[in-house]
């Protein structure tokens, strides 16, 4: 693997969303992760939400057991899911904020308003060796709480520079370069994710600071029309062109 290599977590939760419409078991979302490797995920991210509206956690403990790639298991800052992050034991967890009623992950965490109730779960997963990542918007005093928890990774989130076009995307665009350049030089490891598509991911992804990008919803509803694997091997291409544009010396 290049050392400047931009790792692609491909987020299979909507795999889940449309097998629940049913009931049944088809789609797998696990199987979906099986294809995601081979069309060249770095990773695999599965949000387990307390209402477990799409993934479950017969899938976490599938993807536990077979997964040949690292898991990213998102989840709320709670007793229960410390305790089935603590049972599994993915390669990271992700804690992301959660409303019940909110059709997606609106923001990020507030970690400095939350900074103490944070704490001993950051902690009770650092001691299992898992690596704890923390969602957040791109804001200084956000990535200095991070910092201060001991989080070794931040992943930024995405969907407020996604959501909208023209100056104000250039805008949200500053915050997430600049926010990524900050943490970093916390030494934080950076990621990002969150509404990312085709023509959104390119600007994202030539972002040096970044390590990792979390893809779920658009590839999805990509693979719809041309399949999983021929989606994420294009969205693959776009972040290593992204990539390649960069500057010879910034790493
Ligand atoms: N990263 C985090 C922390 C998320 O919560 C999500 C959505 O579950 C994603 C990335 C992926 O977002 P999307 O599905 O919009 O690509």
């Amino acid at each position: 693997m290049k050392r400047d290599h931009l790792r692609l977590g491909v987020n299979i939760d909507h795999v889940a969303t449309i097998r629940n419409a049913r009931g049944i078991r088809h789609p797998d979302p696990v199987r979906a992760a099986g294809l995601a490797v081979k069309a060249g995920a770095d990773g695999i991210t599965a949000h387990l939400r307390e209402d477990r509206r799409h993934i479950s956690d017969e899938d976490i403990a599938t993807l536990s057991d077979v997964l040949t790639v690292p898991l990213n298991l998102e989840v709320a800052a709670t007793d229960e899911m410390l305790e089935i992050a603590l049972r599994h034991k993915p390669h990271a967890c992700c804690l992301v904020p959660e409303k019940r009623q909110e059709v997606t992950t609106e923001g990020g965490l507030d970690v400095a308003g939350l900074h103490d109730h944070l704490a001993p779960y950051v902690q009770s997963l650092a001691k299992a060796g898992i690596r704890v990542s923390l969602f957040i918007d791109p804001d200084e005093e956000q990535l200095r709480a991070a910092k201060s928890l001991g989080a070794p990774v931040a992943e930024l989130h995405t969907g407020a520079y996604c959501e909208v076009s023209g100056e104000a995307q250039l805008h949200e665009l500053e915050r997430i370069r600049r926010a990524a350049r900050f943490g970093a030089g916390l030494g934080i490891e950076m990621h990002a994710g969150h509404g990312l598509a085709y023509d959104t991911v390119g600007a994202v992804a030539a972002i040096p600071e970044l390590k990792e990008l979390n893809i779920g919803h658009f590839l999805i509803g990509e693979a719809i029309f041309h399949g999983l694997e021929v989606s994420i091997a294009e969205m693959r291409r776009l972040m290593d062109e992204a990539r390649a544009s960069q500057p010879v010396g910034r790493s």
